[in-house]
């Protein structure tokens, strides 16, 4: 299969199991916009490789009650999250001065210190040993709830689900894969990109089966799913990281209000702070992305300055058709 060696090796197509070719051989397949290809596996795209991944999860991960999953879908501000609900649950060990060890976020991209459970730690190994890991333990996954292992729904275990608006979404989406494309190839076509986000057709897409499996599970069973979106953090930061420590019953106490720690891990995680480090303007992730392809604006309204009106009205009436009846607004 043809594809662009500068590809962080996870999206590569090479060096798939026979398990997986037989699986992708009986599955639709499209021409992506990122990668070469996508396949619907369980109603949902990924690309080959990440099937590995994705099927050993399903199969071995064994959650605990006292862990703790953020779900997005790419680009809907994981990153952001990730570092934020790190510093939540790690505030004890590194908050204040003198004598703390230096805080991890300053010298590790948030992505090498929450792994994504669905491709990290499953796709070299079959069955890792995450049971050592002390709680609780912090994991990212895109999975659909639908797709997530079983032991996750059974368990008390708590999933954080971080939405943001679709044109905002689509918009980071495409620059990304711009940046993954070599400079030779030319840009990648914003109008067939959005024709196929419009079908649904996007990395662990449907868009729109995505946010709705969260928002429907966070109505049914709110003390286990946690529905947040990217716009109200921007608006209201401090509110919505407090809702989020009482939701992981870990709410801030009076001390820590009068010392100022919600202020203190919002700025440590803010877009400025955390872009502004050098480990995350140099270098490269675990998967092999480049920290800094993460930062690139990190505002809300952004799709202004790529979309035309006819382009924003394609995904608002694509986006009202499926969300209709949900009371979901994104
Ligand atoms: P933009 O491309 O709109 O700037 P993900 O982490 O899911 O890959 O999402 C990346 C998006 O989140 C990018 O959006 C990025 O700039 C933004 N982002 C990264 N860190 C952020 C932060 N600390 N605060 C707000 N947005 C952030």
């Amino acid at each position: 299969m043809p594809q662009s060696q500068s590809l962080p090796k996870y999206l590569q197509e090479d060096d798939i199991s026979q398990e997986c070719r037989d699986l992708l051989s009986s599955l639709p397949c499209e021409q992506g916009w990122v990668v070469t290809s996508l396949y619907l596996y369980q109603g949902f795209w990924v690309p080959p490789k990440q099937l590995k991944g994705i099927l050993t999860c399903q199969r071995h991960f064994q959650a605990r009650d006292t862990d703790v999953l953020l779900v997005t879908i790419p680009k809907s501000g994981t990153t952001w999250l990730k570092a934020i609900l790190f510093a939540l649950l790690n505030r004890a060990k590194y908050s204040g001065s003198g004598s703390q060890p230096q805080h991890p976020l300053l010298s590790q991209n948030p992505h090498d210190l929450v792994p994504f459970l669905d491709f990290e730690p499953y796709l070299e190994q079959d069955a890792p040993d995450l049971a050592s890991l002390p709680p609780p333990r912090l994991f990212a996954t895109h999975l659909p709830y639908h797709s997530l292992p079983q032991s996750v729904r059974d368990s008390k275990c708590k999933l954080v689900y971080l939405s943001r608006n679709p044109k905002d979404t689509f918009v980071s989406l495409w620059h990304f894969a711009n940046n993954l494309t070599p400079k030779d190839e030319g840009e990648i076509s914003l109008q067939e990109s959005l024709n196929k986000f419009c079908r649904g057709v996007n990395g662990y897409g449907p868009y729109w089966d995505h946010v709705l499996g969260y928002h429907k599970a966070s109505s049914e069973t709110p003390e286990k799913v946690l529905f947040l979106k990217y716009e109200d953090m921007k608006e209201n930061p401090c509110a919505q990281l407090r809702r989020l420590a009482g939701f992981l019953g870990c709410p801030f106490s009076e001390e820590e209000l009068k010392e100022g720690t919600v202020d203190e891990i919002l700025r440590l995680c803010s877009f400025d702070s955390l872009s502004g480090l050098e480990v995350n303007k140099s270098g490269k992730t675990a998967l092999g992305h480049e920290n800094k392809s993460y930062f690139r604006r990190g505002e809300v309204g952004d799709w202004v300055n790529c979309l035309s009106v006819d382009m924003a009205q394609r995904i608002d009436r694509a986006m009202e058709e499926k969300l209709r009846g949900s009371g979901l607004r994104l």
